[in-house]
């Protein structure tokens, strides 16, 4: 745990940005200052309480030099419950930061593609690019209807970089998945392209099984159950490739080349 912490992070902002959809900004300079893209934290919500005692994972979003960091996140249940209802002045517990990052290269061509909360890594990454002036980072964004992809997709838009836009209801941008977007996107051959993706399952089993056709360089970033974060309970394993043992998204991601993940 060299470079991890765990730290009390005092609330400075809680807002819902759609009905199930709300960012926290939070000040803890130590881990704010070590991570990167592609890292999540554990978060417990409550620290005095016993309820919920496991931490629950996000990914980060976004820091600053003022040792701020945020998270985007959906209300799914009673943790995040609980985080919609934090004010500014509460306390949270976190350790972090943790995990792989994405691997950053800025040669090749970037295409960010992300579904619903999925967005959050990518945005810390599309910030990162955009520090290096030949980067030229395209996003996909894609979620269940316009007010959700209205939470997400407004920050990536002001970065002034091209973001294709599908929602499932049609209510926005394409009609359908957001993976229609990418085999599109992916032109050109005189600079590869690397896909970076997060999102649900089976939209990250669809991305990888188009790199794969396509021959072009994919990481995902995964989402599964955690319950420690850092390799101790197991909770976290998957098939590898070639059904040969298991990866652990904790430890050995939540990044990963597509191409180590048997996709079920
Ligand atoms: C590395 C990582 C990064 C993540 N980053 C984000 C993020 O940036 N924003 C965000 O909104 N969410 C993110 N998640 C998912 C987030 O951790 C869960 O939504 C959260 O733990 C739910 O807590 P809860 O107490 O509200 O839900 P619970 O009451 O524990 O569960 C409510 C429902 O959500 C489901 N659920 C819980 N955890 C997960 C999970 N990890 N994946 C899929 N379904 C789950 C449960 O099966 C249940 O149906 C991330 C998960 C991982 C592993
Ligand atoms: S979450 Fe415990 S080992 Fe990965």
């Amino acid at each position: 745990m060299a470079d991890q912490y765990q730290s009390k992070a005092k609330v400075l902002k809680s807002e819902r940005l759609a009905t199930d959809v709300c960012r926290l900004t939070l000040l803890c300079p130590d881990i704010a200052k070590k991570a990167r893209p592609g890292q999540f934290v554990m978060l417990r919500i409550a620290p005095a309480a016993l309820d919920p005692l496991i931490r629950r994972p996000f990914s980060i979003y976004q820091t600053t030099a003022g040792g701020q960091l945020q998270i985007l996140y959906k209300v799914v249940g009673k943790g995040t419950g609980i985080m919609a209802g934090l004010h500014p002045g509460d306390m949270v517990d976190l350790v972090g930061p943790l995990g792989t990052g994405f691997p950053i290269d800025v040669r090749p061509r970037h295409c960010l593609i992300g579904g619903g909360m999925g967005a959050a890594p990518l945005f810390f990454l599309a910030t990162w690019l955009l520090r290096h002036p030949d980067a030229e980072p395209v996003v996909l964004l894609g979620a269940r209807n316009r007010e959700e992809l209205r939470a997400i997709a407004p920050e990536f838009e002001n970065l002034g970089i091209p973001v294709g836009l599908a929602t499932d209801d049609g209510s926005e941008g394409h009609h359908g998945y957001v993976v229609d977007l990418l085999a599109d996107s992916l032109t050109g051959e005189e600079r590869p392209w690397h896909v970076f993706s997060c999102g649900p399952y089976p939209m990250l089993r669809a991305v990888a099984k188009l790199c794969h056709l396509r021959s072009r360089r994919c990481h995902v970033s995964l989402e599964t159950m955690m319950a420690c974060g850092i390799g101790a309970c197991l909770g976290c394993a998957l098939p590898r490739a070639g059904l040969n043992g298991y990866l652990h998204v904790c430890r050995d991601g939540p990044v990963l080349e597509a191409g180590q993940v048997a996709w079920f």
